[in-house]
């Protein structure tokens, strides 16, 4: 089946904008403009009688101004995505449109190529959640192969893969899947942490422990691994008891590594280990999607910074796409300070999709431990930050509980 064109409204104001636009798209030939309105006004009329699957929107414009014209198609139509572009970039109106219901926010003029993604992934979301509209009285079935994948992961037996992703730089990945795979170790759940983060991972560095074997070690064995050999070449962080699989040493070494053997390592220290905690760079690359499709759960991490909280959204538009089912994304907001207005609950409003797990911010606690090596859940597990942690690895636990007892009612089906 080929997939069905793009359909796109313009709503600007200005003659030769709606033109350049339109040239702009025009030797695409996933996209079809199919209208364009002068007004918000215009704009909404034909929004419902185009039912467009992506509309541009200028913000400034006479009588309804594109962000409450896009407040009213998306109540109207809520499949319709909505992409604005703007001469102001100021973080204002990006939130102002966010909370509107935008999708996207390019400033004005777009790059041709930032313009053409842009559509493709709010189109990609609109054909979507169309769809499921019109299935909605059908028995769920699955579409992706992602859902199949996390489907036959009922096997009790087997390891849990718990990733850690954010897609923007800084926002803690590294210090939530050091301490979390700390949090998640004991006697009867032995945890390993692997370093994804294949060119500039600093899992070692956090824990102290550089300079010792690396994944450059195991890569060219997947295929013949046992136990000792896999023991042999993991880090065994005494102060802690978890073990960690490390990132190569120098960035230029990553190459060496294929997806296919990072999958396979992974998925044989799934068989050897209760927990897999995965930390990840914030590229999405084609590894860290493979990662996430057969992650049993995904802690994905957001600050309360717009363009973190931006980019949370892209990403859970892309899960979704990729078929990654909402109960396997843990929404967590690390490095919370109650002083700045951007609350948990707003973002989950604004996201539609519940932060489960807050982490307090404490610059002193977290940048001391990184500094000295020592994760803060060895040393303060009681301060808010260690509680934050806690809290985390509960809200996982308790996740993988209720997805496997899906999986099993699934599978009895
Ligand atoms: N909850 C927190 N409070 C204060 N600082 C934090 C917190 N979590 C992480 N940090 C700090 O933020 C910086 C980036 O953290 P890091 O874990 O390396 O992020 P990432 O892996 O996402 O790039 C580090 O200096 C770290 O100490
Ligand atoms: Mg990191």
């Amino acid at each position: 089946m080929s997939p069905k064109k793009i359909r796109i409204l313009i709503v600007d104001d200005i003659a030769e904008t709606r033109e350049n636009i339109r040239k702009l798209l025009q030797f695409e030939s996933d996209v079809e403009v199919v209208g364009a309105a002068r007004s918000g006004k215009e704009g909404i009329q034909l929004a419902q009688e185009l039912d467009p699957d992506v509309v541009l929107m200028d913000i400034n414009m006479p009588d309804i101004d594109g962000i409450a014209a896009t407040d009213i198609i998306r109540k109207k139509t809520p499949y319709i995505q909505v992409v604005i572009l703007s001469v102001q970039s100021d973080q204002n109106y990006m939130r102002k449109a966010m909370l509107a219901g935008a999708r996207d926010f390019l400033t004005k003029p777009p790059l041709g190529d930032e313009l053409i993604s842009a559509i493709r992934r709010a189109g990609e979301m609109a054909q979507a959640e169309r769809a499921k509209g019109a299935q909605q009285n059908t028995a769920t079935t699955s579409t992706a192969g992602a859902s199949n994948a996390a489907a036959s992961y009922a096997s009790a037996s087997k390891g849990k893969i718990i990733t850690i992703y954010s897609p923007k730089g800084g926002t803690g990945c590294t210090t939530i899947s050091v301490n979390l795979a700390i949090a998640l170790n004991n006697e009867d759940t032995r945890t390993v942490l692997v370093d994804a983060s294949l060119q500039f991972g600093d899992v070692a560095i956090f824990v102290n422990e550089q300079g010792k074997n690396t994944i450059l070690e195991l890569a060219p064995r997947v295929d013949e691994l046992e136990p000792d050999v896999v023991e042999e070449i993991l880090i065994n962080h005494t102060a802690s008891g978890i073990r960690i699989l490390a990132a190569p040493q120098r960035p230029e070494m990553a190459e060496k590594i294929s997806t296919d053997q990072f999958i396979k390592a992974v998925q044989y220290l799934q068989k050897m280990y209760a927990y897999v905690v995965v930390d990840t760079s914030h590229i999405l690359s084609d590894m860290i999607l493979s990662i996430i499709d057969i992650s049993d759960v995904v802690i994905l991490v957001t600050t309360q910074e717009i363009p973190s909280i931006k980019s949370a959204r892209l990403l859970l538009d892309l899960l979704q796409n990729m078929g990654i089912k909402k109960q396997r994304i843990i929404f967590t907001m690390n490095r919370y300070d109650k002083r700045i207005a951007i609350t948990p609950e707003r973002v989950s409003e604004n996201l539609k999709h519940e932060i489960s797990v807050t982490i307090p911010l404490d610059e002193k606690i977290a940048i001391t431990a990184v500094n000295r090596g020592v994760p803060f859940m060895l040393d303060n597990k009681t301060q808010p930050v260690g509680r934050g942690i806690s809290s985390l690895a509960e809200a996982i636990r308790a996740r993988l509980i209720t997805l496997e007892s899906e999986n099993e009612i699934s599978g009895k089906r």
